[in-house]
């Protein structure tokens, strides 16, 4: 079972920025989860909310402010003063760093709110400027922003997420070709995994932060863990296997 840091290792960094991200490396995470959205003058940038105002120093919404604005902020949220000026990373230099590490990145397309017009071909060049293209699994809560990218660039992998129970999960995602599925772990049951697992789904699932559910997980065969301890999730897959 893989073990992704959950916006970088965001349990004791500041989420979704390049200390969350080098920390997760360091403590031996297969792969990163991000979430990216786009600036007023159209750069992807990586940040959770569609405000400003829970995770930097400023206040307003990531679309009405320029890449230049957004990048004054310190995105230390809870963290302010203990490491530092962390800004808001862009996409481009996520990827510049990822590049060198042996990793995996999730990138999470936050287009639930505001649909970004364009960002699925600005993400995808990114990803073929910097040869990224069979290192990154995309996964979005708006299933049409995962079908126009998949029209894009056909060949990356694609995931649906989804924060609800949904009902024949795999048929869903089998009928539309796309080959993981992002569920929230509470409603992964032995049924809901039977079906997905039935359609030959990879499950990747969120946010996974405690041992025991770490176990549970494991033993339904699920596939890949997102969580904000990538620590703990490393000891943990590592304390199962050798059992
Ligand atoms: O990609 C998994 C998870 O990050 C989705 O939820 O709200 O943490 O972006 P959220
Ligand atoms: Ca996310």
């Amino acid at each position: 079972m893989k073990n992704f840091a959950h916006r970088g290792f965001s349990g004791s960094y500041p989420e979704n920025t390049m200390l969350a991200f080098r920390k997760a490396v360091e403590a031996g995470a297969d792969g990163i989860e991000l979430d990216v959205q786009l600036s007023r003058d159209g750069v992807p940038v990586v940040i959770h909310d569609e405000q400003v105002d829970r995770t930097t120093n400023g206040i307003g919404c990531v679309r009405d402010m320029t890449l230049e604005q957004l990048r004054a902020l310190d995105a230390s949220c809870r963290f302010t003063g203990q490491y530092g000026v962390n800004p808001i990373p862009t996409l481009r230099e996520y990827l510049e760093f990822a590049q060198a590490q042996p990793i995996v990145t999730n990138i999470e397309m936050k287009t639930g709110v505001f649909a970004y017009p364009g960002i699925e071909a600005k993400v995808c060049d990114l990803l073929r400027e910097f040869q990224m293209e069979e290192r990154v699994i995309i996964s979005s809560f708006n299933h049409f922003t995962i079908l126009r990218m998949r029209e894009i660039m056909p060949q990356l992998k694609y995931g649906f997420l989804t924060e609800t129970w949904i009902i024949g999960a795999g048929k869903y995602c089998h009928d539309l070709g796309i080959p993981c599925y992002h569920p929230l772990y509470r409603s992964l049951t032995h049924e809901t995994v039977r079906e997905l697992k039935q359609y030959g789904l990879q499950i990747n699932t969120f946010t996974v932060n405690t041992p025991e559910d770490i176990r549970d997980m494991a033993e339904k065969g699920i596939d890949m863990i997102i969580g904000n301890y990538p620590d703990m999730a490393r000891e943990a897959i590592a304390a199962l296997e050798r059992t």
